[in-house]
């Protein structure tokens, strides 16, 4: 029997998030990643109308530096978030960390073109278990990260684990908006633009219909506040940008 729950054509779909077990999850978001960082920037900026770029800048000019001076992006992807909270604070050091070696070839290659390789290090590693010891970051963000990992809770216990006590996460999500109008736009927007464009602009436009089907089923505000809450950030800020499409949820680590 075929076990491998990926499709390899372009042309077929991936299994519904909702089907499927944790290991054939966290096996299929390696390899959508594994396949598409080639297009993976331009297919972002194009397909959120280059508000990607202005969320992540929201969540920067949120963080601040007091104790290590260090930021950690989690599930860096093409480093865009690394790269820009190392441009807005030029007192720090960058650690990005991403389980899959194909998307941080890019975000490399974009750290050394902005002159940051003094500052920024990407490394492979798996948010689920960071090499890092307690304690090592003011600051620690994940963008567009976290709805692609089954085990939330425990990655943002990990995160908080990593944090100094005082410290802040950030994350930033694409959620489904509460606004029944934008319901319907987003939901056109996801089953129908979104796919049409990945098949005329990506290699794996498959990987675009895993997109719509984690966002639809992302848990809604109150749902991963109570998840934070959960993992040890007690009352949490959430932030509603661009019609309520994306989320910033900030977090604290208590003093202890
Ligand atoms: C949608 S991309 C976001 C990339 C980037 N943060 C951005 O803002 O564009 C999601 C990333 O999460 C990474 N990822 C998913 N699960 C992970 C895990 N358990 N550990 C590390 N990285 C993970 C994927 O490899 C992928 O690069």
């Amino acid at each position: 029997m075929d076990t491998d729950p990926i499709d390899k054509s372009n042309s077929k779909r991936y299994p519904p998030v909702t089907g499927i077990g944790r290991d054939e999850h966290v096996g299929m978001v390696r390899e959508i990643f594994a396949t598409i960082p080639k297009r993976y920037d331009l297919l972002n900026h194009l397909l959120s109308l280059r508000r990607d770029l202005a969320w992540r800048r929201f969540a920067v000019r949120r963080m601040s530096f007091f104790n290590t001076f260090r930021f950690l992006d989690v599930a860096t992807g093409t480093a865009d978030l690394a790269i820009e909270a190392a441009r807005l604070n030029p007192a720090i050091q960058v650690t990005g960390i991403d389980f899959v070696r194909e998307m941080l070839e890019p975000g490399r290659q974009k750290i050394t073109d902005r002159g940051l390789a003094g500052r920024i290090r990407l490394l492979q590693a798996d948010a689920m278990t960071l090499p890092f010891p307690e304690g090592s970051f003011d600051a620690v963000g994940i963008a567009f990260g976290i709805r692609n990992m089954p085990d939330r809770l425990r990655a943002l216990r990990e995160m908080r684990r990593v944090l100094v006590p005082g410290g802040r996460l950030f994350v930033l999500e694409m959620t489904f908006p509460r606004n029944r109008f934008w319901q319907g736009f987003f939901n056109l927007y996801l089953n129908r633009l979104l796919p049409a464009l990945a098949r005329l602009l990506s290699e794996k436009p498959a990987a675009y219909h895993y997109l719509a089907d984690s966002i639809l089923h992302f848990p809604g505000p109150r749902a991963f506040m109570s998840l934070m809450e959960k993992a040890g950030f007690p009352n949490p800020e959430r932030h509603s940008l661009t019609f309520g499409i994306t989320a910033l949820y900030i977090g604290r680590r208590p003093q202890d």
